[in-house]
């Protein structure tokens, strides 16, 4: 017999819903998924031609690595930063294939064996794999809801100890759709420097604000007190997460930049895990992505308009979001989360994600995706409205 890592449980069942789902596959039936957040199949006209294009322009085929980037690259990045009056510098940069790896070499640049992140509740589920597969823990801190998400503060400084070796944060969060506020993030650094801890800022969907003007941080790139990871790219702020490329920018005082870096570069030069190709296309690809990214928040306004449209007067609460690609929907509790999860799709053809996938608190949400196709996003909504009157 042959022995496995045991970093993972390697867990292969599948869950109720993910079994109810492959046997309305399996039977042909065809179902609303309102969970659908592949940028690359929801948008009709998805721009092939214009990548292919950026692409078709690259002349030389050459393999000079760069661990941390190629030069065009990285000043195609800090120019998307420039644009949005940050300005950082090009050995401020990491490249990688995406957000996922970029967390693997922050994980190995920052912890041993069996220290701890921070981890924001309800959050990104994939925290745990990721860390896990780096032999270290993800300790929750909780966001709470009192009409808009905050940070605790108090949970967060209860769960440091002498193992946590960062904080990471989601900005804005997914699945909450809030943007840290201006007040938050002093508090955040403010913490962070005291305790000497490095933040890990998941910026993602940052270009997705639908609230213009609200007193929020998008970045963290531009500080320059305390050691900072800003993690971004095509993914989802180009709406490519086809491209296999994202960055990483280091913020914080100059040397303990210099020294991350360093650090990170040995990392880097380990894997060189980001293709030519794409790095020479980049520039293009993060104007391509401007016009698509456009196309997302047009829909995500579109969709939100639908579903408190769908929604007033029922007994579905939408939760407050900034912006992001999500929304949570409360649901009345005459049924458990995974009753109403169930029944939609077992009665209604509906696919929606249970709020206990992203850890909420208590029942019972739901979460949608914003981006999926405004016709099937509002028979979806109205076939939830009418079975949450049905059921409550
Ligand atoms: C908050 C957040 N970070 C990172 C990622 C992954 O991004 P990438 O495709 O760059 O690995 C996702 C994917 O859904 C996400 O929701």
């Amino acid at each position: 017999m042959y022995s496995y890592s045991q970093r993972l449980s390697w867990s292969f069942s599948s869950n109720p819903l993910t079994q109810l789902l492959i046997q309305k596959r399996t039977a042909g039936v065809p179902f609303l998924d309102l969970t659908a957040s592949n940028p690359t199949q929801c948008l009709p006209g998805y721009p092939h031609e214009e990548i292919r294009n950026a692409f078709g322009q690259v002349r030389d085929f050459t393999y000079c690595p760069d661990p941390l980037g190629s030069h065009t690259a990285r000043s195609a990045v800090a120019k998307y930063y420039r644009d949005r009056g940050v300005f950082i510098s090009l050995d401020q940069l990491a490249l990688t294939a995406s957000t996922s790896e970029a967390y693997s070499y922050l994980f190995k640049l920052l912890c041993d064996a069996g220290d701890e992140l921070l981890t924001p509740l309800p959050s990104y589920p994939l925290f745990e794999y990721l860390a896990a597969f780096e032999s270290v823990r993800t300790i929750p801190y909780r966001l709470r809801y009192d009409g808009t998400w905050y940070l605790d503060m108090a949970s967060l400084r209860a769960r440091m100890n002498r193992r946590t070796k960062a904080i990471i944060i989601v900005n804005p969060n997914n699945p909450t759709g809030t943007f840290l506020s201006q007040e938050e993030r002093s508090e955040l650094l403010n913490l962070a420097r005291q305790f000497s801890l490095p933040i890990i800022s998941d910026e993602v969907f940052g270009d997705y604000i639908i609230t213009p003007g609200a007193p929020i941080s998008t970045t963290l790139a531009e500080n320059d007190s305390v050691l900072t990871f800003s993690l971004n790219g095509l993914s989802k702020t180009a709406g490519m997460p086809q491209m296999k490329l994202g960055w990483i920018a280091i913020g914080g005082p100059a040397q303990a930049r210099q020294e991350a870096r360093q650090r990170l570069e040995i990392t880097a030069d380990t894997y060189l895990s980001v293709g030519t190709p794409v790095q020479h296309a980049l520039s293009d690809l993060l104007q391509i992505g401007a016009v698509l990214q456009q196309q997302l928040l047009q829909r995500i306004k579109q969709n939100i308009a639908i579903m408190d449209n769908l929604t007033k007067g029922t007994a579905i609460q939408r939760l407050y979001l900034h912006g992001g690609w999500s929304s949570i929907l409360q649901l009345p509790r005459t049924l458990t989360e995974e009753d109403w999860v169930r029944g939609l799709l077992q009665e209604e053809n509906v696919l929606v994600q249970p709020g206990y996938f992203f850890d909420m608190e208590s029942e019972a949400y739901i979460v949608l995706s914003l981006i999926t196709s405004p016709d099937e996003f509002r028979e979806g909504v109205g076939r939830i409205c009418s079975y949450v009157s049905r059921h409550s």
